[in-house]
C-alpha cells in the first residue's frame, strides 16, 4: 500500500449572505433562539438557477490548483452530495466534464453531511491500493433547494457551499492514517425527504403536501449527533493507534454548535484545537467540512505534519471519521 493523503484543498461559496435578522422577516423566529440553539448567526444561499456542480465546479478547479495537478492527472471524481443537480444523470459526471478531467471514473456518493468523510475513505482505498493515481473529492451541497422556506425548524440550520481535496501519493508517515464509515438505517426516518424517490415519486399531491421537502426530527439527530461524533473520533483514533491528546485539529461537520461543544468536551479536546465556522456557514452538510479544512489552511491552523481528526454525521443516519497526518501545502490556493 502507498501512502496516500490530501495534496490539495479548495472551497467555493456563494456570495448572498441571509442573516438571522433576514429570518425573522421569513418565519415566526428571533436571532436570539437561533444562536442561543445552534450558533447560527448567518448562511450562504446559491442564486437562483444556480445548481450544486456550479459550486462543486469552483471548488474542485481551486483544489487542483493548490494541489498543482492537471485535470489530465486525475482518474477518479467523487461527489458527495444529497442535493444533486438531476436525480439522473450524477453530478461527478457533469463536473468532470466541466472541469477538463478525461477518462476518469466519476460518481456521486449518498451520505448525507457524512458524504465528504466517505468519499475521502473511498479515494483513499481507491489510490492507496494503486487502482487509481490520483482522486478530486468534493462535498458539495445546496440544501437551500431542499428546504422548506416556511418550516422555521429546519430552515435556520442550512446553507449552501462546496469544498474539495485532491487525494494521492503523499510521502511516508503522512496523509491518511484510518478512517472509520457507519451507518444505522434505523434512523433514516429522522432526516427524510419523503417524496421524489422511487418509493414516493413526485406528483401535484406530494407537491401540495411539501413532500419534496427535507423533514428533520431535530432532538432524535442530536442525541445521535452527540454519541457518535465522539465515539466515531474514539475509534478513528485507536485504528491510527492514537489518543485524542495527539490531535491538532479536531474538524467536527458544522451542524450545531451545541454538538461540536458537547462532543468536544466528552472527548477532551480544548477549543484552540477545533475548527468551528457554523456560525458563518450553517450546516452545509457534506461541503462543511471540506469548508472548514480549507479555512484552517487560510488561517495558518493547518501545517504539514499536523495530527487532524476529520468526523461526521448525517442522514441514514451515517457517519464517518478519517485520521490524517497533514500531507498538502501550507498556504496559497485553497481560497
Ligand atoms: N425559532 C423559534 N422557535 C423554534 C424554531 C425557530 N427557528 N425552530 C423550532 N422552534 C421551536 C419549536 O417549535 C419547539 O417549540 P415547542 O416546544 O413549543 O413545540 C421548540 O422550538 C423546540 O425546542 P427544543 O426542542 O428545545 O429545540 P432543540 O434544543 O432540540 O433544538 C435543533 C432544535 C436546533 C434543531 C436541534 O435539535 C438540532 O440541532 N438537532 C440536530 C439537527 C442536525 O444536526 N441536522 C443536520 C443533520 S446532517 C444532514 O445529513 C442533513
Amino acid at each position: 500500500m502507498r501512502p496516500t493523503g490530501i495534496l490539495g484543498i479548495g472551497y467555493a461559496v456563494p456570495e448572498r449572505r441571509l442573516t438571522n435578522a433576514d429570518l425573522e422577516k421569513m418565519v415566526d423566529t428571533s436571532d436570539e433562539w437561533i444562536t442561543s440553539r445552534t450558533g447560527i448567526k448567518e448562511r450562504r444561499i446559491a442564486a437562483p438557477g444556480e445548481a450544486t456542480s456550479d459550486w462543486a465546479v469552483r471548488a474542485g478547479a481551486k483544489a487542483l490548483a493548490h494541489a498543482g495537478v492537471s485535470p489530465e492527472e486525475i482518474d477518479l471524481v467523487i461527489v458527495a452530495t444529497a442535493t444533486g443537480d438531476y436525480v439522473v444523470p450524477s453530478t461527478a459526471s457533469i463536473v468532470q466534464h466541466r472541469l477538463g478531467i478525461q477518462s476518469a471514473a466519476a460518481y456521486d456518493l449518498g451520505a448525507g453531511c457524512s458524504g465528504f468523510v466517505y468519499a475521502l475513505d473511498q479515494a483513499w482505498h481507491a489510490v492507496r491500493s494503486g487502482g487509481y493515481n490520483k482522486a478530486l473529492v468534493i462535498g458539495a451541497d445546496l440544501i437551500s433547494r431542499i428546504v422548506n422556506w416556511q418550516d422555521r425548524s429546519t430552515c435556520v440550520l442550512f446553507g449552501d457551499g462546496a469544498g474539495a481535496v485532491v487525494v494521492g501519493e503523499t510521502e511516508p508517515g503522512y496523509g491518511v492514517l484510518a478512517t472509520y464509515l457507519g451507518s444505522d438505517g434505523s434512523g433514516a426516518p429522522f432526516l427524510c425527504v419523503p417524496a421524489g424517490g422511487s418509493r414516493r415519486p413526485a406528483t401535484a399531491e406530494t407537491v401540495q403536501a411539501g413532500e419534496h421537502f427535507l423533514r428533520m426530527v431535530g432532538n432524535e439527530v442530536f442525541k445521535f449527533a452527540v454519541r457518535i461524533m465522539e465515539e466515531a473520533t474514539l475509534e478513528v483514533l485507536r485504528r491510527a493507534g492514537l489518543a485524542t491528546d495527539d490531535i491538532d485539529l479536531f474538524v467536527p461537520h458544522q451542524a450545531n454548535i451545541r454538538i461540536i461543544d458537547a462532543a468536544a468536551k466528552r472527548l477532551g479536546v480544548s477549543d484552540e484545537r477545533i475548527v468551528v465556522n457554523v456560525q458563518r456557514y450553517g450546516n452545509t452538510s457534506a461541503a462543511s467540512i471540506p469548508i472548514a479544512l480549507g479555512e484552517a489552511l487560510e488561517e495558518g491552523r493547518l501545517r504539514p505534519g499536523h495530527l487532524v481528526v476529520c468526523v461526521g454525521f448525517g442522514a441514514g443516519l451515517t457517519w464517518g471519521a478519517a485520521a490524517l497526518r497533514w500531507s498538502a501545502a501550507p498556504a496559497g490556493g485553497a481560497a
